[in-house]
């Protein structure tokens, strides 16, 4: 083992990167607040009319409520009287031309990224939701009216040497994130994508970051979906340029090219971004992490991962999690991918223990299946 002096270090190193990243690429905040309206947050407690889900004070599923092999999350929700308070599935998963008009714009404006559209500039919404025409920009899959089942494969050590690749290839649909390396771990991953999901910043920062363990290019073939989270102006700058085949034009990812990301075969079908008020909904009724409460309020959001889990929750019939963290991630690298054991450290970003407890609830209540070992 290390001595301690040595993982302080690492862990200051570590805080002091996000942080750098954070600032050049974290939430868009207006640079000059004089100027700019005052944007309001989702947090402020008025929400607060539900208690938050809590992993111990959450009542026990008995044998006679569990539900056997119902195929539908929704049935499943609905049967349980207490996440039932918690799922909400009206609130839009994705945006596109049908989620922008005035009064949206007056509403969502008020609420910076991932929240809102606040400080981002009006005719950089308009132009870039409208490219997302057509009802299926709405919808993330044209569903069969049979039992979806959804496999959604975090990057978590847990999946080292697990050997569920063919698990997870046997569901119909592979949600993947970020630094979702698949070459040389397919018998503990599998080979399959039919999403991927993402920030610009976490995408650009995987390639960089995990390009020595085999993430050398985001994961392309003719059926995959981008879903797209709208955590800043970037990411509606890149989803725009992706649509029209020209490079970014503007700000971080000025003269970026998003062929090199996604491939040539640009089509408006391939692309999907999340709703701001799916995001808003995910953190105040699942992830409203004491984080919010404190100076870091501005860092923190639900990590991509639990971002896409949700998605799978409020989209699919039936959803298994693959390589989320568990109680006992200890004992478990960082990534899958990593060639040496890294620990897993936590920052202000993310809460992974509050989503630990909840796909380990949500586990125990039968709306998913995660995946867990010793
Ligand atoms: C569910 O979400 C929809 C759309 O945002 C909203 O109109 C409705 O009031 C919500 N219902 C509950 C019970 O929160
Ligand atoms: C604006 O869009 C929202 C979301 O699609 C919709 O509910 C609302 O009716 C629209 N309002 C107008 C005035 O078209
Ligand atoms: C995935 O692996 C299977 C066999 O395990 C193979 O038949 C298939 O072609 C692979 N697919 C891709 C996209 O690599």
């Amino acid at each position: 083992m290390w001595p301690r002096s040595r993982w302080m270090c690492l862990l200051v190193a570590g805080a002091v990167t996000v942080t750098l990243f954070t600032l050049v690429y974290g939430p868009y905040r207006p640079r000059d607040p004089r100027n700019q309206p005052t944007f309001k947050s989702p947090f402020d407690g008025s929400e607060r009319s539900l208690p938050l889900i809590h992993f111990m004070t959450a009542p026990r599923v008995s044998a006679k409520d569990k539900t056997g092999d119902l195929c539908s999350v929704r049935q499943r929700v609905e049967r349980d009287g207490y996440l039932k308070q918690y799922f909400n599935f009206s609130v839009p998963v994705l945006q596109w031309a049908g989620s922008f008009n005035q009064s949206e714009w007056q509403r969502l404006h008020n609420f910076i990224p991932p929240y809102g559209w606040g400080g981002l500039p009006y005719r950089v919404v308009m132009n870039t939701l409208r490219l997302l025409a057509g009802t299926s920009s709405g919808r993330l899959f044209e569903s069969s009216g049979q039992c979806v089942s959804c496999a959604v494969v975090g990057n978590g050590g847990i999946l080292r040497g697990s050997k569920q690749g063919k698990a997870i290839d046997s569901h119909q649909f592979v949600f993947r994130v970020n630094g979702a390396v698949t070459k040389g771990f397919e018998e503990d991953v599998g080979n399959k994508t039919s999403f991927y999901g993402f920030t610009t910043n976490t995408m650009k920062n995987s390639l960089q970051a995990y390009h020595v363990d085999g993430f050398t290019a985001v994961p392309q073939n003719p059926s995959i979906k981008y879903i797209f989270i709208p955590s800043h102006l970037r990411d509606y700058e890149m989803l725009a340029a992706a649509i029209q085949g020209t490079a970014v034009s503007t700000g971080a990812d000025k003269g970026d090219w998003p062929s090199k990301y996604f491939g040539n075969k640009r089509t408006v079908k391939k692309m999907k971004m999340l709703h701001p008020d799916f995001i808003t909904y995910v953190t105040m009724r699942f992830l409203r992490s004491s984080i919010l409460d404190t100076s870091f309020r501005d860092l923190y959001m639900p990590s991509t991962g639990a971002l896409m889990l949700l998605t799978a929750l409020h989209t699919c019939d039936k959803v298994s999690a693959f390589g989320f963290i568990t109680r006992n991630y200890n004992v478990f690298s960082d990534h899958y991918f990593d060639s040496e054991m890294k620990p897993l450290f936590f920052f202000a970003n993310h809460d992974m223990v509050m989503e630990s407890r909840l796909w380990e609830l949500l586990h125990f209540h039968e709306v998913l299946w995660l995946y867990q070992r010793m």
